[in-house]
């Protein structure tokens, strides 16, 4: 199989900061609370006029750009999202309407919660391998502050809207990105109700029993794509984890020893925001020159589902 780079990157988030403080004026907490157990100091959320479609679409674009790939060069189109703004039409074929995609491509929505960016590639690059057209558009875009309950201090502190996108490139001779995915078929820990279910479309979750999961999954996933590729945690550029707790990534960075210039964290800014989360990185580490051309970077991710995933990607 050949394998896909990321050719550019693009961001979006809403214009509206809610700080900790803004937060000890609604539920019962405090900023130092927040802080001190997730990392976590604001998030944006959508305000009036903003929707997901519209980050979405303001993050592609600059992804497009950054890649120098138009439109028309797209051969298939994956927005990974848990909080899509209609479940049809998808927020992919939205997407494809406003920036001009052609019509004989895929277009759709995938669901893997904070894992789907990671989905998305994977399954982009098997897309690719099938297709004549040699460029994808993969985004990762949440707005979760619409599922937000608002009386559960555990939880309605943590999330955040954002959308992330990356255009790739697939061609012949290049390395896999060796994704390692799974899930665990749970249906319990981290739930967010779909219209045919009889609950109301609110995201609750089982915090402690999830960073549990999450703290061993990050690792197993480091490994998985480590043995799979041959490398080994030296010939990794930089390591890009999903942005659910700040505790989380310091335990990773621990045991891997990780130096500080090769890993990130945007939570203190943006709070989670599940499938947005690494491409909301990847684009930031872009931009301020810390990955670029020939940059090889680890990712990993975790979420509702329970969903895992990493793989070992390259800048074109
Ligand atoms: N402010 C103040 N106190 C809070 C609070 C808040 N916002 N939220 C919970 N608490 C309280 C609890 O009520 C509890 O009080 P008690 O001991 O009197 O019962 C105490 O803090 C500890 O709660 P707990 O839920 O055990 O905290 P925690 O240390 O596990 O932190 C999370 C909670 C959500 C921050 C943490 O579990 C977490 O980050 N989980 C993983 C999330 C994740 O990775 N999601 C990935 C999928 S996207």
């Amino acid at each position: 199989m050949n394998g896909i780079k990321i050719r550019g990157t693009g961001r979006d988030v809403p214009g509206r900061i809610v700080t900790n403080r803004d937060l000890e004026k609604i539920v019962d907490t405090s900023d130092q609370w927040i802080t001190s157990r997730t990392g976590i100091q604001a998030r944006r959320h959508c305000g009036e006029g903003e929707h997901i479609s519209s980050i979405t679409a303001a993050a592609a674009r600059r992804a497009l750009e950054d890649a120098c790939v138009t439109p028309d060069q797209i051969g298939a189109c994956i927005v990974a999202t848990a909080t899509p703004e209609t479940l049809v039409p998808s927020t992919a074929c939205s997407l494809q309407r406003d920036l001009g995609l052609l019509q004989d491509i895929p277009c759709f929505d995938l669901n893997a919660a904070c894992t789907g960016f990671l989905f998305a590639l994977h399954t982009m690059e098997c897309l690719l391998n099938a297709s004549p057209r040699k460029f994808g558009l993969v985004v990762g875009a949440e707005n979760l502050s619409r599922v937000i309950n608002w009386e559960d201090r555990g939880t309605c502190i943590l999330f955040g809207d954002g959308a992330g996108a990356a255009v790739v490139e697939c061609r012949e001779g290049w390395p896999s990105i060796s994704a390692v995915l799974g899930c665990h078929g749970n249906s319990e820990l981290l739930r967010l109700p779909g219209p045919g279910a009889e609950e109301p479309c609110v995201l609750s979750m089982e915090g402690t029993k999830v960073f549990k999961f999450a703290v061993e999954a990050v690792p197993w996933c480091v490994d998985q794509v480590l043995n799979r590729t041959g490398r080994t945690v030296e010939d990794v550029d930089f390591f890009v984890f999903h942005q659910a707790n700040a505790r989380i990534i310091d335990l990773a960075v621990r045991k891997y020893h990780i130096p500080a210039e090769k890993y990130y964290k945007n939570i203190q800014e943006y709070g989670n925001t599940s499938a947005a989360s690494i491409p909301l990185v990847l684009s930031e580490l872009r931009q301020q020159g810390k990955i670029g051309p020939g940059s090889r970077v680890l990712a990993v991710g975790f979420g509702g589902g329970l969903t895992w995933g990493g793989c070992l990607i390259e800048f074109a």
